[in-house]
């Protein structure tokens, strides 16, 4: 077998950040990286099995790569569909040689190992086992300035419709002095934004009691040079005021909070395991919308859970126009192997999950059409994400997460990607704001405007 490597990956934040360490692990292990498949002699696909009939797509992929087994390559199957399906795997895919779920990756060298010396039936299936995190030093990230930081690994919430806790073990977390080593070390590469991830990444335990998750947050965002700290999944049950606090305080914590409520019904939430009502929710809402800064609120919602009746989507309806969040991503339920919902009859046909789905989103869109418009002529600090040069225009991201979509007649330079500057909010459309970069300079700095001073000066404004 050729040491070099194609990846392919699917999912979540999660997942897309454990590639980049797989990545990283495969590199330090003398692998190369090539992006054709046909270059690679280890092909390995990480998988999802979050909705729909992931299984079912992850077979009919390998069933193309079934076609190339002849050229000497072999393949593996990790990630969430590897964990949950585990040997079934080498029954229907013969050609397939590792497959591993992402809690056993911190064997990954050894497995390697193994996949050298010509094993064809590997696995790394944890099963809810192991107490320990991945953790690497050799993290391969995508993106030069801005990255993910795994706190918090797993899950025990066991939300009747979901998988994850089958899929990516039980929770556990990493010390908060690892969590710093590896922000320090960032930051002295050049990050400025850092994101710290977890399936429930406020039930942030410090294994060390050093630390809670809020003091993390602002340890991490007085480090000098960050710019941006993020953090996502949080969950509604253990969201603390202190939190809100934390990001009041800190102008480097971004003004975003993602607290998927998922449905606005108690009736439905309690069928959902998920462990708080309504009331609890709003309660939670209630202290954000309180801040001195505009937090920006978003939300994950599920349409058509079994036993969801009219008079409970209402719910969720209303709740939309009580909280007007920033976005939504919204989802069918889906049946999924092993969680309690596959039991309960899956009552709602799918012709009713895709009428909910469409009202929820236009209810949705409306909001947001009206609720952007808050940001009219405001000033924000945005980090340079692309150029459109077909448009003349560069997409840029706020600290509330939007996506900012700005011209620049003001720069004798294109702001590089990485680059924070401020823009003055021109227009706002349902999904997005639409802005004018400003020349930065003392009159900039009302308000909430932010302009810190950074230790690595990324780009100059040219007057
Ligand atoms: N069906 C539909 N949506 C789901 N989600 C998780 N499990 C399911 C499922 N079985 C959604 C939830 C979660 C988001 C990541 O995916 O809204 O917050
Ligand atoms: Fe998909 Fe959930 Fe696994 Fe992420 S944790 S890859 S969303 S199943």
């Amino acid at each position: 077998m050729s040491k070099t490597f194609y990846i392919e990956t699917f999912g979540c934040q999660m997942n897309a950040h454990d590639s980049e360490k797989v990545i990283g692990t495969l590199e330090r292990q003398g692998y190369a990286r090539v992006q054709d498949e046909v270059d690679a002699g280890l092909i390995l696909y990480n998988t999802c099995s979050i909705r729909d009939k992931a299984e079912q797509k992850v077979f009919h992929r390998l069933n193309e790569y079934k076609k190339m087994q002849g050229e000497g390559k072999r393949f593996a199957v990790i990630g969430c569909v590897a964990q949950q399906e585990g040997e079934k795997i080498f029954e229907r895919a013969p050609y397939v040689s590792l497959v591993a779920g992402s809690a056993s990756y911190r064997n990954l060298p050894e497995m390697l190992a193994r996949l050298e010396a010509g094993e064809t039936r590997i696995t790394g299936l944890d099963d809810r086992q192991t107490d320990e995190t991945f953790e690497t030093e050799f993290t391969a990230r995508s993106n030069p300035h801005r990255g993910y930081i795994t706190i918090i690994e797993g899950c025990d919430k066991f939300c009747a419709y979901c998988v994850v806790p089958y899929t990516r073990g039980k929770e556990r977390s990493r010390t908060a002095a690892s969590v710093l080593v590896e922000a320090r070390k960032m930051v002295d590469e050049g990050f400025t934004e850092i994101q710290f991830l977890g399936q429930n990444v406020n039930s942030y335990r410090d294994p060390s009691g050093r630390m809670s998750f809020a003091e993390l947050l602002v340890a991490v965002g007085e480090l000098p040079g960050i710019r941006r700290v993020r953090f996502t999944t949080s969950h509604p049950r253990h969201f603390t005021r202190d939190i809100v606090e934390a990001i009041d305080a800190t102008p480097t914590l971004c003004d975003h909070i993602h607290l998927p409520v998922q449905s606005g019904s108690s009736a439905v939430l309690k069928a959902m395991a998920r462990e708080y009502t309504r009331d609890w929710y709003l309660e939670r809402m209630s202290w954000i919308k309180a801040a001195k800064r505009d937090i920006s609120i978003t939300s994950d919602m599920i349409v058509g859970f079994p036993g969801e009746t009219d008079e409970d989507f209402e719910q969720t309806i209303t709740l939309l126009d009580e909280v007007k969040y920033d976005a939504v991503f919204a989802f069918k339920f889906s049946p999924r192997p092993n969680t309690p919902a596959v039991t309960m009859a899956d009552s709602i046909p799918d012709e009713v999950k895709t009428e909910r789905l469409r009202i929820l989103m236009d209810r949705q869109r409306e909001i947001q059409r009206e609720h952007y418009g808050r940001h009219l002529n405001e000033l924000q600090e945005c980090m340079v994400e692309s150029h459109n040069l077909v448009r003349n225009q560069v997409v840029g991201r706020s600290s509330q997460n939007k996506t900012v979509n700005f011209t620049t007649a003001v720069l004798d330079v294109l702001p590089p990607v990485g680059s924070y500057l401020p823009v003055r909010i021109t227009q706002t459309l349902p999904n997005c704001l639409v802005g004018e970069a400003v020349a930065a300079g003392p009159d900039v700095s009302d308000g909430m405007f932010f302009i810190p001073t950074v230790r690595k000066p990324q780009f100059v404004v040219l007057n």
